[in-house]
């Protein structure tokens, strides 16, 4: 079943209720979410992206039972990622020598992934366009790295609707749409945690974009991006929100983060919450175990936070694996002015926050000197150490 958007442009993509999570595990999918396609129904009948490869057939027939498929003058790849392209080919099997208007990137990621290099392509660049009938354009923006070198946004003259494929997006179902029927704290949320953990390395770039399609001056009344809800109430707010997340955004709050053996890397995980707490009361301060908390929730925190601690004990002469893993994301994730702080306990060699040091410089944070290396349990020296450790977090 199709849904309307505004006039001839209409919702027909994938409402994934029971999706649990993406890119493989390594998204967490706690409120359903979506595939967006949208089919356009002008003087040209336009496609523009499909949905994930398990839900081609049933994609193709909904599509099928709304419009004749001989009838898509052309179909529109904004991105090359599965999520979006796994119903081409099924589509293809059926009308294929549809042109499929992409990016020179698309072609390469699209003919990779289905081995199918005779489609007929259409490379476009920004600023390129193509008449849809009735007064009506598609201009093409090539949005690189938002998040894949392929990528691109769609805009349609006249109904000002952006097609912003990944960017603006929440991993959130809306069976009614649109912005104005999601619930706002869940939509925000959402839409948080999904630039803290999609696109907070391209941060640079979203800023970079955001000032060249702001020069572009379009009048954008609806963001249709390419999960979650359809931005027509206030579209603007979402790209203003962008703009401030793009910025090195923090707020006064601090994110603690550890994994514990025997509850002794817990018990200073703490302390130092509780020190923190005592020295600026108007800080938040959130407490995570690791490898019992979303890796996503976790992250969304720290986008928020001026400042961290991790800790782990000391195994093996290095770090407990869920920790060791965990840096790894937060590595990729490349935060920046942020500081950090390392912590653990150990029993005999004590290496874990020597390692905890060197991961966290390299995942780009600003280190402070004092730490809290604890032999077995905290003595008076040891609380003495969380009071520096708060002390140098808070500054
Ligand atoms: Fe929603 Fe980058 O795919």
């Amino acid at each position: 079943m199709k849904k309307l958007v505004k006039n001839n442009v209409y919702w027909i993509g994938k409402m994934d209720w029971e999706l649990v999570s993406f890119h493989g595990a390594d998204y967490s999918i706690n409120h359903g979410s979506s595939q967006n396609a949208y089919l356009i129904t002008e003087e040209k009948t336009v496609l523009i992206d499909t949905v994930w490869k398990p839900h081609s057939v049933e994609f193709v027939n909904n599509l099928e039972s709304e419009v004749d498929l001989n009838k898509i003058d052309f179909i529109i790849m904004n991105h090359g990622e599965v999520d979006h392209s796994g119903s081409l080919p099924t589509l293809m099997g059926k009308i294929p020598n549809t042109p499929i208007y992409c990016t020179a990137n698309a072609v390469k990621s699209l003919t990779g992934q289905y081995h199918h290099p005779e489609w007929n392509y259409k490379v476009v660049k920004t600023g390129d366009s193509v008449d849809i009938g009735n007064g009506k354009k598609l201009v093409f923006v090539e949005m690189r790295m938002l998040h894949w070198p392929d990528s691109m946004a769609t805009f349609m003259t006249k109904d000002n609707i952006l097609f912003s494929n990944d960017a603006f997006g929440q991993h959130y179902a809306v069976e009614e749409l649109f912005n104005d029927k999601a619930d706002t704290c869940l939509l925000w949320a959402e839409a948080l945690k999904y630039y803290a953990n999609i696109l907070n390395p391209f941060s640079q770039l979203v800023k970079k974009k955001i000032d060249e399609i702001t020069a572009l001056n379009l009048s954008i009344d609806i963001i249709a991006p390419s999960h979650g809800a359809i931005w027509r109430d206030n579209p603007l707010e979402i790209i203003e929100k962008y703009y401030e997340w793009s910025q090195n955004y923090q707020q006064d709050q601090i994110t603690i983060a550890y994994d514990t053996m025997w509850e002794g890397t817990m018990q200073i995980a703490h302390k130092i919450g509780e020190e923190i707490s005592r020295l600026s009361p108007n800080t938040k301060v959130k407490i995570f175990n690791i490898s019992k908390t979303d890796k996503n929730d976790i992250m969304t925190e720290i986008f928020k936070s001026k400042a961290i601690a991790v800790g782990s004990p000391t195994v093996g002469q290095s770090l407990l694996s869920s920790v060791g893993g965990w840096l790894d994301f937060l590595k990729e994730l490349k935060f920046k002015n942020k500081k950090a702080a390392v912590f653990g306990c150990y029993g005999w060699s004590g290496e874990s926050t020597k390692v905890l040091r060197e991961r966290l410089n390299d995942a780009g944070f600003e280190v402070v000197g004092p730490e809290i290396k604890c032999n077995w349990n905290m003595i008076e020296e040891d609380y003495q150490k969380v009071t520096e450790v708060a002390n140098a977090l808070c500054e």
